[in-house]
């Protein structure tokens, strides 16, 4: 759908530089529209030769893209998640560098897990953070240092992303899945071509002045994950195991796995389609995996 993405977006400002640093699943497509889009964009990855690397960035191994690079950077997107310790790569490794750079904005994509568990309600930015999970408490730590530094900030608050390669299709053809029946529980999720559609509409946005600092990146429709899995099966023209009973799932599952079952909550997007005027491409899960079939192929 870059195609339709391309139509619907505008190109950065004249003479901007995106930087896109931890450029991997998400941040590969916010790149690809901009080079669609004509803008100037480069996008690290800790090792120079992993695919679609222009630069070097390693917090750990210290590796910094060349100055040279960073002076020049107008945007900045952050994809990189908190070090084991909760602190922000990009904070503790280049926070020098930012100051001296002309950035006109920065994004930093989060996850909605910081809003912790609502038991299956709706929840906006307006909400106060209650990350439950020791990962969700180390975001919102990333969260706050990022607000504290002063720069231009965005974050945008992600739901679980899929997309091409990534979605409930692969988890089908693997054989990965199980048919989990909790009943009440949702998960809300977003396209990766949403992720980049926002962030550029948001860029927009904020070169005329409006630059709201937490914004929700999530489609329309919170839904069960057995729903999801039975429309990618129907697509795939398979069928699927029958239902088990989380209670019976649950002793088998991993610590990581369970902690995403404990959370129940519907994020709203409210404010990034209907205050920010952003039109969604995939609307739903249909839509986007229907997008995924198509672009697997
Ligand atoms: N996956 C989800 O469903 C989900 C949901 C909500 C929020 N999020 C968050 O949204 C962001 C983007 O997600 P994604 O799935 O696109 O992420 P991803 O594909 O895992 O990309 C993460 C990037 O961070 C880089 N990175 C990790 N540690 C680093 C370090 N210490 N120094 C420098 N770079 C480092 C990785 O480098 P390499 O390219 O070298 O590996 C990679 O490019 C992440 O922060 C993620 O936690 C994800």
């Amino acid at each position: 759908m870059l195609t339709e993405l391309v139509k619907r977006s505008m190109p950065l400002p004249p003479q901007s530089k995106l930087l896109i640093l931890g450029a991997g699943f998400s941040g590969q497509h916010v790149a690809a529209l901009a080079r669609k889009l004509g803008s100037n964009v480069l996008c690290s990855r800790r090792d120079i030769n992993s695919p679609g690397a222009d630069v070097a960035f390693d917090s750990v191994a210290k590796k910094i893209p060349p100055l040279k690079v960073l002076r020049e950077v107008t945007h900045l997107l952050s994809c990189i998640p908190p070090d084991p310790n909760g602190e922000d790569p990009v904070l503790t490794t280049l926070s020098a560098h930012l100051k001296e750079m002309p950035l006109e904005w920065v994004g930093y994509l989060s996850t909605t897990g910081v809003y912790g568990d609502r038991k299956g309600e709706w929840v906006s930015e307006a909400d106060n953070p209650q990350p439950e999970q020791s990962r969700s408490k180390r975001r919102l730590s990333c969260e706050q240092a990022w607000e504290a530094s002063g720069l231009p900030l965005q974050i945008l608050r992600l739901p679980g992303i899929y997309g091409p390669g990534r979605s409930a299709l692969q988890s089908i053809r693997n054989k990965k899945i199980k048919m989990i029946d909790k009943p009440g529980q949702v998960f809300s999720r977003i396209h990766v071509d949403d992720i980049a559609g926002a962030a550029f509409h948001l860029i927009h946005l904020a070169n005329k002045g409006q630059r709201p600092q937490i914004i929700n990146i999530a489609d329309n429709l919170p839904t069960t994950n057995t729903e999801v899995l039975r429309f990618a099966a129907s697509l795939l023209g398979i069928g699927v195991p029958p239902l088990e009973p989380f209670e019976s799932a649950a002793k088998t599952m991993s610590p990581m796995a369970l902690s995403f079952w404990q959370e129940n909550r519907r994020v709203s997007n409210q404010m990034l389609c209907k205050d920010l005027g952003y039109s969604l491409i995939h609307p739903d899960y249909q839509s986007g995996l229907k997008d995924c079939l198509d672009q697997d192929k």
